[in-house]
């Protein structure tokens, strides 16, 4: 699909559902363009994730994911010896070269490789997400740079594994932590916040069948003046999709105040929340 301005990535983006915002058509563009990688930035919920299965389908290539978590090391994420097979393969051999067999157990063959190792080494290009990369230590985020900068991988008993192709590359973080500046220099930055009414609309018209232009206008609009207020967590666009197949699921085609009272749990997970939200929007003045 033709990526070649702005507005026809915003256009393919589109054509699979997924609703951008101008400043994500140019920075996608801009990624494409001179093949950088992205990091995005964001609240949970807002799209982040969405985005790089989204390219996956506008492009047809193939999503590997690196799901980050704390402790993750270079045996998840890079690859790891074939213990197992290695040792099949010593045993097997009643000769006992050692040479042979330690030119043999150190090839390719015996390498299980993870999420990065693939990504560069695939046959065709693929779109490699590397996600919530924020809960990794900031000392894992060096193993990054190797494959972000060079797109190769070295592995010391082996030699350079250089990439066969270049995969276009999305990480996101929450923002639980500030990511080194070696990672974030080599990145297009990409803040995505909570959408305008007007795009949480057109979201929830792809993301949600059946609900009808007036419910969706009225979803996204409570879901804008609860997020104005001050809140342990602001309801994201995953739950007021929630929300609005839970208004579907209960055909209701207009959303009242007993209705919103009734249904906030399905917008905010905290009690302390859902009840300043019920304070705050459903207490309107007795006549
Ligand atoms: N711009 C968007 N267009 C279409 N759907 C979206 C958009 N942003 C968010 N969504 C919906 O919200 C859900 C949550 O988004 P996700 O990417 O998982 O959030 P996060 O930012 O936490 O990674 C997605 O599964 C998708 O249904
Ligand atoms: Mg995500």
């Amino acid at each position: 699909m033709n990526l070649e301005s702005p507005q026809a990535v915003a256009a393919a983006l589109r054509s699979v559902d997924y609703l951008p915002d101008d400043r994500i058509s140019q920075v996608v563009f801009l990624a494409n363009r001179l093949d950088k990688p992205i990091l995005v930035e964001g609240p949970a919920g807002v799209g982040k994730t969405e985005l790089a299965k989204a390219l996956s389908r506008v492009t047809g290539k193939d999503l590997i994911r690196l799901q980050c978590y704390e402790g993750l090391d270079e045996a998840k994420a890079l690859y790891e010896w074939n213990y197992k097979k290695q040792l099949l393969r010593i045993q097997a051999d009643v000769d006992h070269d050692w040479e042979e067999i330690e030119q043999d157990i150190f090839s390719e063959d015996f390498l299980l490789t993870r999420p990065l190792l693939e990504a560069i080494r695939s046959e065709n290009p693929v779109v490699l997400l590397i996600d919530e990369v924020d809960r990794v230590e900031v000392e894992t985020e060096a193993l990054l740079l190797e494959i972000l900068s060079d797109f190769q991988v070295s592995i010391p008993e082996l030699g350079t594994m250089e990439a066969r192709t270049q995969p276009m590359v999305v990480l996101t973080s929450n923002n639980t932590r500030e990511l080194s500046e070696a990672l974030k220099r080599r990145c297009l930055f990409l803040h995505i916040d909570y959408p305008d009414a007007q795009r949480e609309q057109e979201i929830l018209a792809a993301r949600v069948p059946g609900l009808s232009e007036h419910l969706a206008a009225q979803v996204a609009r409570v879901a804008r003046s609860i997020r104005s207020l001050d809140l342990k967590k602001a309801p994201s666009v995953s739950e007021t999709i929630d929300w609005a197949r839970t208004l579907l699921a209960l055909s209701i085609d207009d959303v009242d105040e007993d209705i919103l009272g009734d249904t906030l749990h399905v917008l905010l997970k905290y009690q302390t929340d859902i009840e300043k939200a019920a304070k705050e929007l459903t207490s309107s003045p007795q006549a």
